[in-house]
């Protein structure tokens, strides 16, 4: 686990505010026909955060947040239902202003216009238009694009190709189901091959099936060098495909790292052994916490490299020892042991 990074601080972007409904490349939000000023450093980070901060009213929704999301990593930003995560996302697309702090996206201040063109979104919630088909919509999103209208075809039947819709492609979207749309929505922020890829909560509306599929769409997104920024309030999601995550609450970083780091020294055993007299393991505390769950005993704690004098310990107090199994804390169990030490 690092602390938050607090690196040099950069210029603080304010973007306007745009409403932001359906999802979009970034660049339509900006409009077509900008020049080419290559403001982006490919060496900075694909985020980074100094004490970003916003509040609406009486209501701190990102506290003092400080971070670093580096090229080519997926990243989970995982916390529960009103952490935060919405609102970092929206100050960092340039759709909202920060009340306070500072970032760079893509190495360029908040609301860089020409940044937007390089970041695929798939927002929390969406909507588009129902009388339009899946291809149309598409097609659509390539013309606000700005890419060359020979493309569009290939486009569309890539991006519909990749996220499984191809044999519906010429059906209304009011005809799809929830998760048929958030495909579709997954297809429109993946065209134009962004170098950075923001979803929140992509898989909330999906089946098991279409989660496994999302997984695999992130997995390839990262093979082809982009940056995923992955919100999350599943633990399972970010332990499938994020490389490192931030645990967030109430609006700040509790903790930073890849989920090994997060999960770390905290491994516990799991024991079998009988033949023992009763309260033969009140010696033992010095292994780690001991408690009993029905014919087990669990210890906690416990350095890994110990296990083996430890059961060497029961077996000289005359101890038979049926099973011994190893467990590493479940990344739940960790994530509300984080929520609950502060
Ligand atoms: N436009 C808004 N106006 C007022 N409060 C808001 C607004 N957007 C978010 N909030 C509040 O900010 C907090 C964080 O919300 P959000 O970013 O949506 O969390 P998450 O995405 O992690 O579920 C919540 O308390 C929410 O009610
Ligand atoms: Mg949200």
């Amino acid at each position: 686990m690092s602390p938050p990074n607090s690196a040099e601080r950069p210029a603080v972007g304010r973007g306007e505010t745009v409403a932001a409904d359906a999802p979009v490349r970034l660049s339509e939000a900006g409009g077509a026909g900008l020049g080419s000023r290559s403001s982006v450093a490919t060496a900075s980070p694909a985020v980074h955060t100094v004490a970003l901060h916003k509040r609406f009213g009486n209501t701190i929704a990102v506290k003092s947040l400080s971070m670093t999301v580096e090229r080519g990593e997926v990243f989970g930003f995982l916390g529960p239902n009103g952490a935060g995560k919405t609102t970092v996302v929206k100050l960092l697309l340039g759709l909202s202003r920060p009340s306070g702090g500072e970032a760079l996206v893509l190495g360029a201040p908040l609301g860089d216009l020409e940044t937007r063109r390089q970041i695929g979104y798939l927002p929390e919630l969406f909507r588009f238009q129902p009388l339009l088909t899946a291809r149309e919509v598409i097609r659509l999103h390539c013309r606000l694009l700005g890419r060359p209208k020979t493309a569009w075809t290939q486009d569309a039947n890539e991006a519909l190709h990749t996220v499984g819709l191809l044999e519906r492609a010429d059906d209304r979207v009011g005809t799809f189901s929830k998760g048929m749309q958030q495909r579709l929505g997954l297809g429109v922020a993946l065209l134009g091959t962004p170098a950075l890829v923001v979803l929140d909560e992509p898989t909330s509306a999906l089946d098991p099936v279409g989660r496994h599929d999302v997984r695999e769409i992130i997995r390839n997104l990262r093979e082809r060098g982009s940056t995923v920024f992955l919100n999350t309030h599943l633990l399972e999601e970010a332990q499938h495909v994020c490389d490192r995550v931030a645990v967030i609450d109430k609006g700040t970083a509790i903790a930073t790292g890849s989920l090994g780091e997060l999960l770390g020294h905290h491994s516990r055993v799991r024991l079998k052994v009988e033949g023992l007299g009763p309260n033969w393991w009140s010696g033992l505390g010095r292994f780690g916490r001991w408690h009993r769950e029905d014919e087990w005993t669990i210890v906690e704690d416990i350095d890994p490299k110990r296990v083996a004098d430890l059961v060497g310990e029961l077996v000289r107090l005359g101890g038979r020892v049926e099973a011994v199994v190893p467990e590493q804390q479940s990344l739940e169990a960790r994530f509300l042991e984080l929520l609950s030490e502060r």
